[in-house]
């Protein structure tokens, strides 16, 4: 069976300090050079939280709210595995909704990561193991909501949050009071 997902030939899969197995540059990597794109199945939260899950694992990102890409048997998980553990201090970024891109020039031998505030929108919360300085300890499926990586990952989350994002953006701006000058001049008239 052919792969599902592709990996750049610059990297390669191995044991991590974070988890299992991980993502490794082999090569340096230039920023916004593609890593990975994920491959698989389109399936819906059900069948993925009845079906896949129990089965496979934690094997799929989301790409909507209601939609993930995940492998389906056990045959084709390998195939579809892109092995990036999650880290808060990471160098991928997503674009679009499947691609895994560099957010900054990495170097050969460091881990590839991402975080998956760039990617989920779900109800989980989860002790983080990936030791960075600054890690936030426990991740839930609602970090994307967080000003702080709304603003340091800008640009590199997946589209459907990105959307998300901007509208809620666009909500507190207008919930905002009148601004001051259109208030004096109401006052004047
Ligand atoms: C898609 S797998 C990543 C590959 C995984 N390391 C392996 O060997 O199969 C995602 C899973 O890895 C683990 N993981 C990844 N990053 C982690 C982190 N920073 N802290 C704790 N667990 C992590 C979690 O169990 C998560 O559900
Ligand atoms: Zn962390």
């Amino acid at each position: 069976m052919k792969r599902l997902s592709y990996l750049s030939p610059k990297t390669e899969v191995r044991e991590s300090k974070i988890h299992g197995r991980g993502l490794f540059a082999t090569a340096d990597i230039a920023k916004d050079e593609i890593v990975a794109v994920k491959g698989g199945h389109i399936v819906d939260r059900k069948t993925l939280r009845e079906k896949i899950r129990p089965q496979l694992g934690p094997v799929e990102i989301q790409i909507d709210d209601n939609l993930f890409i995940a492998p389906v048997t056990d045959e084709e998980c390998e195939l579809s595995m892109l092995y990036s553990n999650h880290s808060c201090d990471p160098n991928l970024g997503v674009r679009g909704e499947i691609i895994f891109v560099a957010m900054r020039d990495i170097r050969a031998g460091e881990e590839l990561t991402h975080d998956w505030a760039m990617t989920d929108d779900d109800d989980y919360f989860e002790e983080c193991k990936c030791s960075a300085p600054n890690c936030r300890k426990i991740l839930t499926g609602k970090d994307w909501q967080r000003p702080e990586l709304q603003k340091r990952f800008a640009g590199y989350f997946s589209v459907y949050l990105a959307r998300k994002i901007a509208a809620r953006c666009h909500s507190e701006r207008s919930e905002e009071p009148h601004n001051r000058s259109s208030d004096h001049a109401e006052r004047l008239v």
